[in-house]
């Protein structure tokens, strides 16, 4: 097994033991590739949520939410070309019985190609030091050359069989690539068919064609069909947004990766309305904002990267993904379309209403461009978990797990540990927590040895523990521990709040976008 897949089953048994994720209906076997999250996943995931959430609305004064409904109508999933098109190539091994996706399958294989140029290119650096050119190395390593040519001729010609949809293109470039099934080993495939992706349900006690109804596959379709309630009831002018956050459902052929892809997740989305002709300018600016939005979390800046789309969907004119090196690899974690007035055309012909803009400035109407950021909310969530969990060797040679969680989205912020259970200690722990339990998520621990305490907080990554020993009772004064440093200092309790707010505080990841 490889390192990658240890790190991700070690972060599948970290996210149980500590109440972040739970397989859903656990005592059932599990229903597969839907999970629930528990006390600090919860936390978590609502932490995550507010900060997109107020990155887009309050510090956009052209940005206003909505919040619509997970059932539509469901003429608005033929329009948007979900009936007909939201469709994945699977592709089945006969001998290990397993699906997969069969760009998937083409995308991975891609992928060790690039691992093995990465390779080369550390292993020059280091010999090569100050020296090393990287543009140079790649345009004449002969290693390099070759696995690029082989990159480049893969993705041309499974760009040219998927925009055609030539389905036997697809199985025969897997062929021909001679990729094999990871399980079985053999290259033993079936044809490539297509697979709708939504859910179907009934609506009512009626079952027919006209009475079925989707569970809806993205939230953007509720922004869209909003459009015109939204501008005129916030009087909103172009350029504007509008931000959704959901739940979304996707029935996926390949639902491994635990939160990576999930039947049911929630998606954040922000749909934002532009004067068509200015979509690639408003796609650069929303791309770089997004980025800019990620790095301000802290997480190590070499696991982020922009991936331009090859097949673009049926909607966009320019796409590309957002990808974070999660422990599979570097795999998409945002998407930025320009999805040019595709929805709401589509709209306009389906419902046969007008959903155009009037521009005062220049007196005509028209349908507005859109430019789209969605993101996985679970998605982020195992971004963030991934990039926060380490394990230290310590200076004394013993070992801690911490999750290194950016502090204000920390499911608990400060941890308060009397030192004994007894003396008046724990009342005073308590009356700590009270002045500061309004303002941040706290929680009170007496149980075990303060070391034992102490790694329990870095494990779910509490930023700050607080300690109150017998001296607290006539100082008024503390100790607090830093996640991070584990560097301890003496403070006065009145100081605390601004100590803590300083860093776990929402605000201060808002000052850096
Ligand atoms: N409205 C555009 C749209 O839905 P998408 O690329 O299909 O685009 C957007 O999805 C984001 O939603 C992805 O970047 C990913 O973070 C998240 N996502 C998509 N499918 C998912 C799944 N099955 N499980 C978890 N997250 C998913």
């Amino acid at each position: 097994m490889s390192n990658q897949e240890d790190l991700l089953k070690t972060l599948i048994g970290h996210a149980k033991e500590y109440g972040f994720v739970f397989q859903s209906s656990e005592i059932y076997d599990g229903l597969s590739a839907t999970y629930d999250y528990g006390p600090y996943g919860v936390e978590l995931k609502n932490n995550i949520r507010r900060y997109w959430w107020e990155a887009m609305t309050k510090l956009n004064e052209n940005i206003v939410g909505i919040d619509s409904a997970i059932f539509m109508h469901p003429t608005v999933w033929k329009a948007s070309g979900h009936v007909d098109a939201f469709n994945d190539p699977l592709i089945d091994n006969k001998d290990s019985k397993k699906r997969y996706r069969a760009d998937v399958l083409l995308e991975d294989h891609m992928a060790k190609y690039a691992d093995k140029i990465t390779k080369e290119i550390e292993k020059a650096k280091k010999k090569f030091g100050d020296d090393f050119d990287e543009t140079q190395f790649r345009a004449t390593n002969p290693n390099v050359k070759r696995s690029q040519d082989r990159i480049d001729a893969v993705e041309g010609r499974m760009k040219a069989v998927l925009e055609a949809n030539d389905l036997e293109g697809v199985r025969q470039l897997i062929v021909d690539e001679e990729i094999k099934c990871p399980v079985s080993g053999t290259a033993n495939w079936t044809e490539v068919r297509q697979f709708n992706l939504m859910f179907a349900t009934e609506l009512g006690s009626v079952s027919g064609e006209s009475s079925t109804i989707y569970l809806r596959p993205e939230t953007a379709q509720g922004i869209f069909v909003n459009f015109l309630n939204v501008q005129k009831s916030a009087r909103m002018k172009l350029p504007f947004g509008i931000a959704q956050t959901g739940k979304a459902f996707r029935n996926e052929i390949v639902a491994r990766q635990f939160i990576f892809r999930m039947r049911e997740f929630e998606q954040m989305e922000m749909q934002f309305f532009i004067k068509p002709g200015t979509e690639l300018e408003w796609y650069n600016t929303w791309k770089e904002k997004r980025m800019a939005w990620h790095r301000a979390l802290g997480l190590p800046l070499e696991n982020y990267r922009f991936h331009d789309h090859i097949k673009l969907a049926h909607y966009a004119n320019a796409a590309c993904d957002i990808e974070f090196k999660f422990p599979m690899g570097f795999k998409e974690l945002e998407g930025i379309h320009s999805r040019t007035d595709f929805d709401l055309k589509q709209h306009e012909e389906f419902s046969g209403k007008k959903l155009r803009y009037f521009d005062t400035e220049t007196n005509e109407s028209y349908v507005p461009y859109v430019v789209e950021t969605s993101i996985g909310l679970d998605r982020m969530f195992l971004a963030v978990l991934s990039g926060a969990y380490e394990e230290e060797k310590l200076e004394n040679g013993e070992e801690r797990v911490v999750l290194r969680i950016p502090a204000p989205l920390a499911p608990v912020k400060i941890a308060v540990l009397p030192l004994i259970k007894k003396d008046g200690l724990p009342e005073k722990a308590r009356a700590i927590i009270d002045t500061l339990k309004l303002s941040h998520n706290c929680q009170y621990d007496d149980k075990d040895s303060i070391g034992k305490r102490y790694r329990r907080q870095d494990a779910i990554g509490t930023p700050y523990c607080i300690t109150v020993d017998h001296d607290s009772l006539t100082d008024d004064k503390v100790t607090i521990r830093d996640r991070d440093t584990m560097q301890q200092e003496r403070v006065a309790i009145s100081e605390l709040g601004s100590i803590v707010s300083g860093k776990v505080d929402m605000r201060g990841l808002l000052r850096k976008l």
